[in-house]
C-alpha cells in the first residue's frame, strides 16, 4: 500500500507511540482488503462505547492511547444518559465506569455527542470520505446521502479519527457501490410509516445478505430510509443499498440491473412481522429520533399519560433544538434521554417484552436485552404505552 512521506513518518514512530499503532492498524486493514492507499476522511463516528459491550479490556486498551482526533468524530451510545443516568435507574457501579469510559475518549478529543444519527449534528454531503462504525449510521451515509463509508470496527474508526485517513478500498471505490440484487416491493393501499419500512429491512435484510440492493416500488422519505437500513444492517450485512428514483446515487447513475436476481416482496410477507404479544415498555428511537418523529411523537401524547415505560432515544444536539416538543412528550410520563438506547443500555434488561418500531431493534433487542420484541406504528407504541 501506498504511502506518502508524512504518512511514513507517522508509521516510523516520528508522531508518537499511539499515532504509530494506529497507522499499523490501518495499513493492516488496508493490507487485508487490498486498498493502494489512504483517503482523508471529512469525520469518523466511533461504536465500541457503552462499558456494556467494551468492558473492562475495551476500557484499559483506550486508557492507554496518547493522541488526540484530527476530524470531527462522534461516539456511538453509550450505556446510559450522561446528565440523566440516575433517573434512568442506571446502577451507580456501572455508571462509574461508563463516565471511565467516556473520559477515555474525551482525552482523545472524540466528541461527547453520543449518537448513531451523527448526520443530524454535523454536516455531511454526498461524495465525502467518511470513517463511521455504526450500522444504521453507515448504512444513512451510503445510502441516503451518498457519502463513501465502510463499516469499520470500533479500533479502525478511531485509528482514522486519530490519522484522519482510513484505507481506500470497499465502499470508498465506486465500483464496489453498485445494485448486486433487486427487490420489487408490491404496494398495498395503506400509507406505509416508519415501522413497517423497518419491518421491509427487517424481513429483506436477510434475503439480502451482503449483497447490494436495488428497491423498486416504493417511495419512502428520508426518516422511513433510516428505518429500512437500519433493519437492514441488522438482519444483513447491508451497509448501502438504493432505492429506485429517490437516493442519490440510484438518480445519478443509469445502473445496468440486467442478470439481477429479482425478488418480490408482497405486504403479507411484511404483515406476518407485526404481532400483538402484551409488553411491560415501549421504546422508540432505534436510531435515535429525528425532530419529525419527535414531533410526531409530542402530537401523539400531547394531553396523555403513561401507564407503562415509553422510552424515547434521540441526540442531545437534536434533544436541546427542540426543548418545547421534548417538553410536550415528557408531560405525559414518557422520558427522551440522549446518549443510549434500548439495545446498549443495560436498564432495558430488566423487561420481558418491549414493543418498538423498528426493525433494527426488533432484531437486536432479544438477544442485547433478553426480552422478547414486539414491533408496531408509532401510533400502535404510544396507544400500548397510554393504555
Ligand atoms: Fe442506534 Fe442503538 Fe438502534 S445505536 S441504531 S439506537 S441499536
Amino acid at each position: 500500500m501506498y504511502l506518502d512521506p508524512e504518512e511514513e513518518k507517522i508509521l516510523a514512530g516520528e508522531n508518537g507511540e499511539t499515532r504509530q499503532k494506529m497507522m499499523e492498524l490501518l495499513v493492516a486493514l488496508g493490507t487485508v482488503f487490498g486498498a493502494e492507499r489512504l483517503v482523508p476522511i471529512r469525520s469518523a463516528q466511533v461504536s465500541g462505547a457503552s462499558y456494556k459491550t467494551i468492558g473492562e479490556y475495551g476500557l484499559a486498551w483506550l486508557s492507554s492511547l496518547h493522541a488526540r482526533a484530527v476530524v470531527p468524530a462522534v461516539l456511538n451510545p453509550i450505556g446510559m444518559p450522561r446528565e440523566r443516568w440516575k433517573e434512568m435507574g442506571v446502577e451507580p457501579v456501572f455508571a462509574e465506569r461508563q463516565q471511565a469510559v467516556i473520559e477515555a475518549y474525551e482525552r482523545l478529543g472524540v466528541n461527547l455527542e453520543c449518537t448513531c444519527t451523527p448526520y443530524y449534528l454535523h454536516e455531511t454531503s454526498f461524495g465525502d470520505h467518511l470513517a463511521w462504525s455504526e450500522s444504521s449510521a453507515v448504512s444513512y451515509a451510503n445510502s441516503v446521502i451518498g457519502a463513501l463509508t465502510n463499516r469499520e470496527g470500533g479500533p479502525g474508526a478511531l485509528a482514522a479519527a486519530l490519522i484522519g485517513k482510513t484505507p481506500c478500498y470497499g465502499l470508498h471505490l465506486e465500483k464496489n457501490r453498485k445494485p448486486q440484487l433487486i427487490f420489487t416491493v408490491k404496494s398495498d393501499e395503506r400509507n406505509w410509516g416508519i415501522a413497517r419500512y423497518g419491518a421491509l429491512g427487517y424481513f429483506a435484510g436477510k434475503l439480502a445478505g451482503n449483497r447490494i440492493p436495488f428497491f423498486k416500488g416504493i417511495r419512502p422519505d428520508r426518516d422511513q430510509l433510516k428505518a429500512l437500513g437500519a433493519a437492514m444492517a441488522a438482519t444483513g450485512a447491508v451497509a448501502i443499498y438504493h432505492v429506485e428514483d429517490i437516493t442519490p446515487e440510484a438518480k445519478k447513475n443509469r445502473y445496468d440491473l440486467s442478470g439481477l436476481e429479482t425478488i418480490t416482496i408482497t405486504p403479507t410477507e411484511i404483515d406476518r412481522i407485526f404481532s400483538e404479544i402484551h409488553v411491560d415498555a415501549v421504546a422508540v428511537g432505534c436510531p435515535h429520533c429525528s425532530p419529525d418523529e419527535l414531533a410526531v411523537i409530542a402530537r401523539l401524547l400531547k394531553g396523555k399519560t403513561v401507564t407503562k415505560p415509553f422510552y424515547i432515544f434521540a441526540a442531545q444536539g437534536v434533544i436541546d433544538k427542540n426543548l418545547m416538543t421534548v417538553n410536550i412528550i415528557e408531560k405525559s410520563g414518557a422520558r427522551v434521554y440522549a446518549d443510549t438506547c434500548m439495545v446498549v443500555s443495560p436498564v432495558m434488561e430488566r423487561y420481558s417484552a418491549i414493543m418498538v418500531n423498528s426493525g433494527k431493534a426488533l432484531a437486536y433487542v432479544p438477544d442485547m436485552c433478553g426480552a422478547v420484541a414486539r414491533i408496531g406504528s408509532i401510533e400502535e407504541c404510544v396507544s400500548v404505552a397510554t393504555s
